[in-house]
């Protein structure tokens, strides 16, 4: 079986890729490199012994986009990752999150149409639910307006998705992550951003080895138990292994819906606090932190009711905080010292 994985060279893509490769997938990836390095290729060979066929490719291009599906007709299925991903830089940067989210993703679905392809798991986010009121948060948790442009591009490419399959056969999963943080044990692969990080963990990480003078908390007054916004986060190995999944279900026509989605999170909340002073404990560092003013777009609680992925999908959460961050960790202290 062939899989296209755009955005495979990233964070949650490239440990993807890994399990798509250890269950016998081959695997094409494509990626512009903008927010990922070519040596993740690298990493990914060297804990599956198979290096993936990589496209350099700007997925906004539809041209290009329909050469590469026109002669890769043989695709049994396609995970869309590739994306722009942060809360807090979609709202200073709104444009370059509907562009590259939309145009990428409608490029890729017109392709699929234009070439009878038919089975794509989509990269979505819990952000789709904007401030959640009932918490854990269910599938069929009414959408609220989101709270970020980035939140924005998931509820409108899902609902995109959705109509697209109401005129052609289109069968997709929906998987709506939490936080996913972490990295491979092999600690040959994780998490890269490129520049300033803007999720909570690498920016932790690059503070704990020296690289940043501190952590900035955004906000302590929100409506939670210590004050600091509480999210739910998922090992990107199980969130991985939730992808493989649910693309089985769709390779073997096990789908019940032409669309279905899940929620991929651990089914608990911690605080920022929470995770800073866990991580304090894991790597034995004191972490100097300061908190300042809220982050715009942030929401103060999100964490996942888990049980449709357990009960369908036969997926688990399978690390503890302690894992994730100790994985975390052991891979910002790797990248440092290579
Ligand atoms: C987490 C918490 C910040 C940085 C992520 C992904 C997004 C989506 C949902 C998949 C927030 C606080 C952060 C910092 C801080 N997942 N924080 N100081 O915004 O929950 O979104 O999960 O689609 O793609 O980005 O994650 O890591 O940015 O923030 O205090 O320097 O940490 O305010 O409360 P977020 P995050």
């Amino acid at each position: 079986m062939k899989i296209l994985v755009t955005g495979g060279l990233g964070f949650i893509g490239s440990h993807t890729v890994v399990e798509l490769q250890n269950k016998g997938y081959d695997v094409v990836i494509i990626d512009d490199l903008s927010n990922a390095s070519i040596e993740v290729l690298d990493g990914i060979e060297s804990i599956t012994g198979k290096r993936p066929e990589f496209v350099e490719l700007d997925l906004r291009d539809k041209h290009l986009v329909y050469e590469f599906f026109k002669s890769n007709k043989d695709l049994d299925g396609i995970i869309h990752f590739a994306a722009s991903k942060a809360v807090g830089e979609s709202m200073q940067n709104p444009m370059k999150y509907y562009e590259n989210n939309f145009f990428s993703l409608i490029n890729v679905l017109s392709a699929m149409q234009e070439y009878g392809l038919d089975k794509i798991i989509f990269s979505s986010s819990c952000t789709v639910y904007g401030q959640g009121k009932v918490m854990p948060i269910k599938e069929n948790e009414s959408v609220k307006p989101a709270l970020s442009p980035y939140g924005n591009t998931k509820q409108v490419g899902e609902e995109i998705i959705i109509d697209l399959a109401k005129v052609y056969p289109l069968n997709a999963i929906l998987l709506r992550y939490f936080n996913p943080i972490g990295a491979h044990e092999s600690v040959m692969i994780g998490e890269s951003p490129l520049g300033v990080p803007y999720n909570l963990i690498p920016y932790i990480t690059q503070t704990a080895v020296g690289v940043r003078e501190f952590l900035s908390i955004y906000g302590d007054d929100y409506d939670t138990p210590d004050g600091t916004c509480v999210r739910d986060y998922i090992h990107v190995v199980d969130l991985a292994d939730a992808h493989v999944r649910a693309l089985a279900r769709l390779v073997n026509k096990e789908n019940t819906d032409q669309i279905e989605a899940f929620n991929v999170g651990n089914g608990q909340g911690y605080s920022v606090l929470e995770l800073v002073h866990s991580f304090e404990r894991v790597s034995g560092i004191k972490l100097n932190y300061k908190i300042v003013d809220r982050r715009p777009g942030d929401v103060d609680k999100a964490w996942a009711d888990n049980t449709k992925a357990r009960e369908v999908l036969g997926w688990k959460p399978t690390k503890t905080l302690d894992d994730m961050l100790d994985s975390a960790w052991k891979w910002e202290q790797k990248v440092r010292n290579s």
